[in-house]
């Protein structure tokens, strides 16, 4: 695809096989079609991984940042469960936004390895009473069923899978975590973005399917009890209406 972008004209050219589009450059589908490629290009240079929170280094999509700051506020989880901790930035934000509300009691970060640097400065941080971590597998039976002693029958419970994003690996994660989702919750499946990925430099062939959002499309065909739905946006006085996000496919609200 050939992406000409003229300033003076003030239009964008598509050209590819199927289309030749000449787009308002500055209209809704031209931000649109810059944007998918723009995400491409970021994920290249790694721009997920120049953000920190409350200190602590955070692995995330800026926007996607914001839009589960708006999901946990308005679903107000008493414990939030994520795999996957790597420096801790992650669990740092949902127990921030927890002390912030004065609602939530937990945050449970499982990681097959929490190295020791990041388990001092986590253990050291001002948040860390909101905080359990627990290292081993995401999915060894041993491992989830210490998340589930920590969680009561009362909890409203959100689940956020940022672990070994291999289809597999989710669809175990999936499996393994669901039954602890309340209904009007969320598992959140991230990084779908791989499946965009699969052609730039730092990406895989085979992420094509072997990927997050890959699960959590085959998890929904199977489970009508959970629904893949992008959460609605709570404030919006623009023409747009598509996230730019690392986390395509990844919103699994449980209905019931
Ligand atoms: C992308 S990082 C997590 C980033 C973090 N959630 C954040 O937002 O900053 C992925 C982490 O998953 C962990 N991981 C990989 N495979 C795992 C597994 N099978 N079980 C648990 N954690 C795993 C890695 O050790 C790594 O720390």
């Amino acid at each position: 695809m050939r992406l000409t972008i003229d300033t003076d004209s003030k239009t964008l050219v598509v050209e590819s096989a199927a289309e030749r589009p000449e787009l308002d450059l500055y209209g809704k589908e031209a931000f649109e079609r810059i944007s998918d490629i723009w995400l491409k290009m970021s994920w290249n240079q790694k721009y997920s991984y120049t953000f920190t929170w409350m200190g602590r280094p955070i692995i995330q999509h800026p926007e996607d940042l914001v839009r589960l700051q708006e999901v946990i506020y308005h679903v107000r989880p008493d414990v939030i469960i994520e795999t996957g901790v790597a420096h801790g930035g992650s669990l740092m934000l949902s127990a921030s936004l927890m002390k912030a509300m004065g609602h939530g009691r937990l945050v449970i970060g499982v990681d097959v390895e929490i190295r020791p640097h990041n388990r001092t400065a986590i253990e050291g941080h001002e948040l860390f009473p909101m905080i359990r971590l627990i290292e081993g597998n995401s999915v060894a039976p041993e491992i989830v069923a210490r998340v589930v002693s920590h969680v009561t029958p009362v909890d409203k419970v959100l689940v956020i899978l940022d672990s070994n994003h291999s289809r597999a690996h989710v669809a175990a994660e999936l499996q393994a975590y669901q039954a602890l989702v309340t209904p009007g919750s969320y598992i959140v499946a991230t990084d779908g973005i791989m499946r965009e990925v699969h052609d730039v430099p730092l990406g895989k062939a085979h992420w094509a399917s072997d990927n997050p959002a890959q699960a959590a499309e085959d998890f929904a065909m199977t489970h009508p009890n959970f629904v893949l739905e992008t959460p609605a946006w709570r404030f919006n006085e623009s023409p747009l209406n598509k996230s730019i996000t690392a986390w395509p496919c990844a919103w699994l609200r449980r209905r019931v």
